[in-house]
């Protein structure tokens, strides 16, 4: 094997490792947060129609005619009620009977704090 090509290879092994340890903590953290968890399920469950910032912003979210979760009347809903909304479904939103009333709880505050981002992001503008 010529030392060009064994550098190669040792340099790669070098670069696999330095992302492996990098990558690390933040894969761990994010199954360990609860408030992760309700990041994950938004995104799998609600974002399509709701927009990843929760604006309703997509494709099919203007299609049906999603709301957006920041606008002062989503905010007025109880927790309750958005409970209610997600497991029984509203008008052109499906209701969710595979998630975990633990699941929607950890969905909820999530749902909250997608407005409070966009108060600090107005800010900082
Ligand atoms: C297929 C598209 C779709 C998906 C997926 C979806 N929604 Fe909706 N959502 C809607 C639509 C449409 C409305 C408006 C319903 C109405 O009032 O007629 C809505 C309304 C809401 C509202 C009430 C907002 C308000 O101002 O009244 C909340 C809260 C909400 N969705 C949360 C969620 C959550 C949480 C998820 C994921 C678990 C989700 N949605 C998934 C389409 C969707």
């Amino acid at each position: 094997m010529s030392a060009t090509i064994q550098r190669r290879i040792m340099t790669g092994a070098v670069t696999i490792l330095a992302v492996a340890v990098l990558a690390t903590p933040h894969s761990v953290s994010a199954q360990n947060s609860k408030s992760d968890d309700g990041q994950k399920i938004y995104e799998q469950n609600c974002a399509k129609c709701h927009a990843p910032d929760g604006s309703g912003n997509t494709t099919i979210g203007k299609a049906v005619g999603a709301k957006d979760l920041r606008a002062p009347e989503a905010l007025k809903l109880t927790d309750a009620q958005i409970a209610t909304q997600i497991e029984q479904g509203k008008g052109n939103m499906p209701p969710f009977s595979g998630l975990t009333k633990a699941q929607i709880d950890a969905v909820i505050p999530y749902l909250r704090s997608l407005s409070k981002k966009q108060v600090a992001s107005k800010k900082t503008q």
